[in-house]
């Protein structure tokens, strides 16, 4: 845990953003996943672990904004526990940790709760995305659970958000440390990735690295030679001389802070010609995606400088034609780059994502488009020192893409599509990185992974 300050200045500054009542943050249960004793790996609330910083199960913490007082609910371990569990803390030692000195029994917060409604007092919460805590709300606030969602606290979502977009220099270390665990996670990829290794060897040996380092990996390891399929968790497949492998993955410390990092390599270690041609194209729109990182730049620009960076560049190579700068504002470069260039990194990997994609990533100024591989951009507003969050562009062959596409003649004036068929059996390529905006410009977080076609056959090779 931070220390005990780091939480109470977070819960004084949420306290101030919300206008009065109760701020109920619920931490998580244990959840079964083939019969009940037999458990996930118990993974905390991202927006608990943010104001209350406990890494337990059954925790439930409360903000009485109109007294400002904080409260933890829980309850101690019987002897039963001790006997599985061995010795635990009491929750009031658990919860001095976070600077808070009223405990109660977790059945006391029905009753709380029940009298703060019966008093008129408004409950602040945030949309559930666990059936356990669907269930845990319709108890405590008797709300029926197809009306939870209808009834959050929007004023909290946004409170939230504002406090956890911009992340403290104790939270950039955290961030730091998932993304030098990437390093090693990434850099063994590249040695293991020779024919004949079936994926599943380099997935699961990355992801035991993340465990050995403390923590699970951030999300489920994408790791593909069909990186064209861009959540490709499949991972059956046997590597083979001609192929990109591309790797997405990244580790979560045992603070819960996490890393996204994606390469994409040739198998074997040398890139083809046209691995190459592509490889470039991807690393300019991503290197310039990143010199363009500062304070006031929108994020939006920086997609669209990424997109333009790949239409030009793809232009350059015959596989699209025209004016890159219309064919990008038209559209035609998503079906090279059908996704956004990224999304805020933190306690989640998509950090906040959870409270609502376009509170996080949008606001009264800038707007979500609605327009194909564009919509997808997670975030879009402007750039505030102390926010992180990925820039991922990518190049991408998606045979049934191009298939639909060029039967409607779409953007035939802007893509060359006998070109295209050439490389029907290219895959993908995308490469990602983790970047902290700084007062003054930015910084790309973590131990340099290598990224340039150089560093990247040297470390193949060595
Ligand atoms: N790393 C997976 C994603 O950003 O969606
Ligand atoms: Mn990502």
């Amino acid at each position: 845990m931070f220390a005990p300050s780091v939480y109470e200045s977070r819960r004084q500054r949420l306290g101030k953003e919300i206008s009065g009542g109760l701020v109920l943050i619920l931490g998580n249960p244990e959840v079964s996943f083939n019969y009940p004793a037999n458990t996930y790996h118990f993974r905390q609330d991202s927006n608990f672990l943010y104001f209350f910083g406990l890494d337990h199960p059954d925790l439930a913490g409360v903000m009485d904004i109109d007294e400002g007082k904080d409260y933890i609910f829980g309850d101690n371990v019987d002897l039963d526990d001790i006997i599985w569990m061995g010795p635990q803390p009491l929750i009031k030692e658990r919860a001095a940790k976070a600077g808070i000195r009223n405990t109660a029994p977790l059945a006391d917060l029905t009753r709380v709760l029940k009298e703060a409604v019966q008093k008129g007092r408004r409950i602040h919460f945030v949309p559930p995305y666990r059936g356990e805590t669907y269930m845990q709300l319709e108890t405590l606030l008797h709300i029926p659970f197809s009306e939870i969602r209808a009834n959050v606290s929007e004023e909290l979502i946004r409170g939230i958000v504002k406090l956890r977009s911009v992340k403290e220099d104790v939270e950039i270390v955290e961030i730091e440390k998932a993304v030098d665990i990437a390093w090693e996670m990434h850099t063994t990829a590249m040695k293991m990735a020779k024919p004949g290794i079936i994926e599943r060897e380099i997935a699961g040996a990355i992801e035991g690295i993340s465990l050995s380092r403390g923590g699970p990996v951030s999300f489920p390891v994408i790791l593909s030679i069909h990186g064209e399929t861009l959540h490709n968790h499949y991972h059956g497949n046997t590597l083979r001389e001609g192929r990109m492998l591309v790797v997405d993955a990244g580790a979560e410390t045992p603070m819960h802070y996490a890393s996204d990092i994606t390469r994409t390599v040739p198998v074997g270690g040398k890139f083809n010609p046209r691995q190459r041609d592509i490889y470039e194209v991807v690393l300019s729109a991503n290197m310039k995606a990143i010199e363009g990182v500062k304070p006031g730049v929108t994020n939006s620009e920086l997609h669209m400088l990424a997109a333009t960076a790949i239409a030009s560049g793809l232009t350059g190579l015959g596989l699209m034609k025209g004016d890159p700068a219309e064919a990008v504002s038209l559209g035609a470069h998503t079906m090279f780059f059908p996704h956004g260039l990224g999304h805020m990194l933190g306690l989640d990997v998509h950090d906040m994502e959870g409270l609502g994609e376009n509170y996080v990533g949008y606001d009264e100024e800038v707007k979500r488009s609605s327009h194909f591989g564009t919509a997808f951009l997670r975030l879009g507003r402007r750039l505030k020192p102390g926010f992180v969050f990925t820039i991922e562009p990518g190049i991408y062959f998606i045979p049934a893409l191009i298939d639909k596409w060029k039967a409607e003649g779409k953007f035939k004036e802007f893509i060359n599509y006998e070109k295209v068929e050439t490389f029907r059996d290219f895959g993908g390529i995308r490469i990602e990185d983790d970047v902290w905006v700084t007062e003054s410009g930015f910084r790309v977080l973590g131990k340099p992974i290598p990224k340039t076609i150089a560093e990247v056959e040297s470390v193949m090779q060595s």
